[in-house]
């Protein structure tokens, strides 16, 4: 994986959710590079457990938001939140025990997985907020 370039295609059209989604890539780069370049150093877990908090920042957000316009698959998506809280919570507590679990595939993995949602999922709520009746 070359740098993590943030893609015109992912824009939902929605601000607040587009910019955490490129903070949120741009936090997943910074560890990506920060493993590749340096290995796990001093700061490594640091960087982790700031990527971890902001995944959750962004995803209470999104919720909030979806609650919000009354998204209809709210619970749906925030299953799949719920799916992403898990692995994240994994990656720590695999940090924790031993630093060698946390690996480049893994992290590299989670990133795919990320664009994928957002690409995905995300879309359905910025079209939803751009089609839904007006009250
Ligand atoms: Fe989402
Ligand atoms: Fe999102």
């Amino acid at each position: 994986m070359g740098d993590l370039v943030w893609n015109a295609e992912w824009d939902t059209g929605v601000e607040l959710i587009d910019q955490q989604h490129r903070q949120l890539l741009a936090q997943f780069d910074q560890v990506l590079k920060a493993l590749q370049v340096k290995g796990q150093d001093r700061h490594f877990g640091s960087l982790l457990a700031f990527l971890a908090d902001y995944v959750e920042l962004h995803f209470s957000s999104e919720e909030a938001l979806m609650v919000e316009v009354g998204f209809p698959d709210l619970t749906r998506h925030r299953a799949i939140h719920d799916e992403m809280r898990a692995r994240v919570r994994a990656l720590l507590e695999d940090y924790e025990t031993s630093s060698d679990l946390v690996t480049f595939e893994l992290l590299e993995f989670l990133t795919n997985w990320l664009i994928d949602h957002i690409s995905v999922e995300d879309r359905r709520v910025a079209e939803y907020i751009r089609t839904r009746p007006v009250a």
